[in-house]
Parts: structure tokens; C-alpha cells; sequence
């Protein structure tokens, strides 16, 4: 998708992600009809591979969130923060991308055949995407400004300020890509149930 194509679909009324608080009416017909506290009763394998691995995020998330508050707030210095956080940022954000890369290939369009319905839905999914792909870029120069500022001798404000614009991408990151699991799921994994 292009960016101009993001933001016609990014401000389709009640789906942008930042003001999104679920699903409206017409777009959840059938999660009406499977709702989410019956899912797990609902032996699938290929949606408890995929709740899995959303859970995976959403555990990669709180790790990382909670790595940044104890820097945030003394509880590790920058060199051990930076150590604790480059092979595990990395390999978060390459699981993601390989998922989005599933979705956005063979998952969304699948479904949006399968259930027309729900295309808007599956149009203000794509561009969660796009977003938070953007988002993404923000978060690997922070902390790669981060990381740089560490070699660097008497440069402890320009790491704590480096820092500080790498957590505070990272977190509007998390919180996008927390709504943007579950309204996913909202939409998808009742499809999936309905076709059996
Ligand atoms: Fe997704
Ligand atoms: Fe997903």
C-alpha cells in the first residue's frame, strides 16, 4: 500500500487506530456470533497458532516496556539497558514484520474474499500496518541514536535524551500494536471459526 492510500484508509470514520475502541456494530456480525470467550473452546489449530503468537507479542511488549521503565527510573544504567535491549528489540521487530508480511499477503486477502462484509475492517488493518511500520522506522534510528551515543565519551545527556526518543517511540509503538492485535483478532478469528 501506498502513502497516499494510507491516509484515505487510516481516516476512515471510527478506524483510526488512536481513537479506535473496537469494532463498530457493522463490523462485528460475526464476532456477535462467536464471541472472544468462546474461541479457546474451539479446538482450531490454526487459530490457536495464531492467538499464540500474538500472545507472543503482547509478552515481547511488556518485556520491553518493563526493560525501559527500570532505565527510565534507575533501576539499570544505559550500557546495561542497551545490552539487554538490542538482541531482543531486534528480534521482535523482525517476528513482526514476517507476521505482518503474512497477513498482509495471504491472510487479509483471503479473508476479505471470504467475508466482504468485513472489508473495511481488513482496509483499516492493512493501514494499522502502515502505520506501525512507520512507527517502526522511528524506533530503530532512536535506539540506533541511543546505542551510538554509548560510544561516544562524556555524552551522558545526549544518551539520556537519545533514550528517552527511543521509549517514547517504542511506546506509542506498543500501545498501537496491543489495539491493533486485538481488534485483529476481533475481526479475523470469527471468520475463521464461521469457515470452519
Ligand atoms: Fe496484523
Ligand atoms: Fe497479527
Amino acid at each position: 500500500m501506498k502513502a497516499s492510500s494510507l491516509t484515505d484508509t487510516r481516516y476512515l470514520p471510527g478506524l483510526d487506530i488512536d481513537k479506535r475502541t473496537g469494532w463498530p456494530d457493522e463490523l462485528r456480525v460475526l464476532l456477535d456470533k462467536f464471541p472472544r470467550d468462546t474461541w479457546r473452546s474451539r479446538p482450531s489449530p490454526v487459530t490457536e497458532f495464531w492467538l499464540d503468537k500474538h500472545d507472543w507479542f503482547r509478552h515481547q511488549c511488556s518485556a520491553l516496556k518493563s526493560a525501559g521503565d527500570d532505565y527510565r527510573e534507575g533501576r539499570s544504567d544505559a550500557m546495561v539497558f542497551a545490552s539487554w535491549l538490542a538482541p531482543r528489540l531486534q528480534n521482535f521487530l523482525a517476528h513482526l514484520h514476517g507476521h505482518h508480511q503474512i497477513e498482509d499477503h495471504h491472510y487479509f486477502p483471503a479473508f476479505r474474499a471470504a467475508e466482504e462484509r468485513l472489508a473495511p475492517g481488513f482496509d483499516a488493518l492493512a493501514a494499522d500496518h502502515e502505520l506501525l511500520h512507520e512507527g517502526i522506522s522511528d524506533v530503530v534510528a532512536s535506539v540506533n541514536a541511543f546505542f551510538e551515543s554509548l560510544r561516544k565519551e562524556n555524552a551522558a545527556d545526549a544518551t539520556r535524551h537519545a533514550a528517552d526518543r527511543y521509549l517514547a517511540c517504542s511506546e506509542t509503538t506498543f500501545r498501537r500494536l496491543l489495539r491493533h492485535l486485538s481488534d485483529e483478532e476481533d475481526l479475523i478469528i470469527p471468520v475463521m471459526l464461521d469457515r470452519g
